[in-house]
């Protein structure tokens, strides 16, 4: 009995070292340790061994037993590793994963971006105000005279909205000087004011779309000079243009401002030779001027304590002006084309 009990445990185990699944193992399981299982009916005639044979081979028994279990579930803890490295070697973790369509900021968006942070670094606070705004805060606050033409200059959109009793009919804001007057009532000088918004326009054609975006500039202290606005503007163009780039002002007229000045910056085709873009060397940007004393009573300052200079420039203008951009025309940049939009 002795023997039969050691082949059974050689046998078992090399039977289970050879196993290649869990199946197999739990078949050997059965074959050996099931109720009628090889070991199990050896067992069972133990009973009938002489007493002192008895608790021996019963020891004996017992500890195949013990082996044939312990040699079981060992071989089944190294088969379920093998199981997951095989799962893991399967994934090749060199393959170049699937990447998902991402998209990227409009190129608006991106020289939005790029527009406010060189102001920040001079102090300048970002804001934005109402897109539908009273005719108060675009015209009437910023000394354009009741009903004068001047106002069509600005191609107003109304909005067909009872009149105000102050501040007039309800329009969409045509330009972001208008901020002006909102960023005065908000809060007291030194102001420094960057107010980007869209402006809109009762204009569609190859040079014009009826939205588009302004960056508006008001600086208020007491003392402020042209050659802070000379200053400013000298360091926007250098910024965002280039050291190449260089910024001139020369007298204009607007309501809002006095004097005023109309901006111009080098063209970047022809760094200021002249050529068939620019004709004499220079692009027009936008306006800019001291803020009159009238503008700035309306937003409540006190122009005999307090002074200070206005920009205003369109976001689009300045994008083309400085990437040099031969786009016949601008409404492609708000058609939602995605060859011309990827290449930013
Ligand atoms: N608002 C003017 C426009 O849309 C531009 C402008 C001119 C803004 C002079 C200013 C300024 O702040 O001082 O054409």
């Amino acid at each position: 009995m002795e023997n039969e009990l050691l082949n059974i445990k050689n046998n078992a185990v090399s039977l289970i070292l050879d196993a290649k699944e869990k199946s197999e193992l739990e078949e050997i399981k059965l074959q050996f340790l099931g109720r009628s299982g090889n070991l199990t009916s050896l067992i069972k005639g133990i009973s009938k061994l002489p007493e002192e044979k008895r608790k021996e081979i019963g020891m004996l028994a017992n500890e195949v037993k013990q082996t044939i279990e312990e040699a079981i579930d060992r071989q089944a803890v190294s088969l379920s590793k093998q199981t997951t490295t095989a799962r893991r070697e399967k994934i090749d973790i060199t393959n170049p994963s699937i990447h998902p369509p991402l998209g990227h900021r409009h190129l608006i968006t991106q020289a939005i971006e790029e527009i406010t942070e060189i102001f920040e670094k001079i102090g300048f606070n970002r804001v934005r105000y109402p897109e539908v705004e009273w005719d108060w805060y675009v015209f009437e606050a910023l000394n354009f005279p009741k009903n004068h033409p001047a106002r069509d200059d600005w191609e107003t959109f109304f909005i067909d909205e009872k009149e105000h009793p102050k501040y007039g009919s309800m329009v969409l804001a045509p330009h972001t000087s208008g901020g002006q007057i909102r960023e005065m009532e908000r809060i007291k000088p030194p102001i420094r004011m960057l107010n980007i918004a869209k402006a809109y326009r009762r204009q569609s054609d190859a040079s014009h779309t009826a939205m588009f975006h302004q960056f508006e500039t008001l600086f208020i202290a007491e003392n402020v000079s042209i050659s802070y606005l000379k200053g400013v503007l000298d360091y926007f163009t250098r910024s965002f243009f280039g050291e190449k780039r260089e910024a001139r002002i020369r007298p204009y007229h607007f309501e809002f401002t006095e004097p005023s000045f109309e901006v111009d910056v080098t063209c970047g085709v022809c760094m200021g030779k002249g050529c068939k873009l620019c004709k004499e060397g220079w692009l027009e940007m936008g306006g800019a001027g001291m803020v009159h004393p009238d503008v700035l009573k309306a937003g409540g300052i006190d122009p005999k304590k307090y002074s200070g200079f206005a920009s205003g420039w369109g976001v689009e203008r300045v994008l083309m002006m400085r990437e040099g951009l031969n786009i016949d025309d601008l409404r492609l940049i708000y058609s939602n084309n995605l060859d011309f939009l990827e290449q930013f």
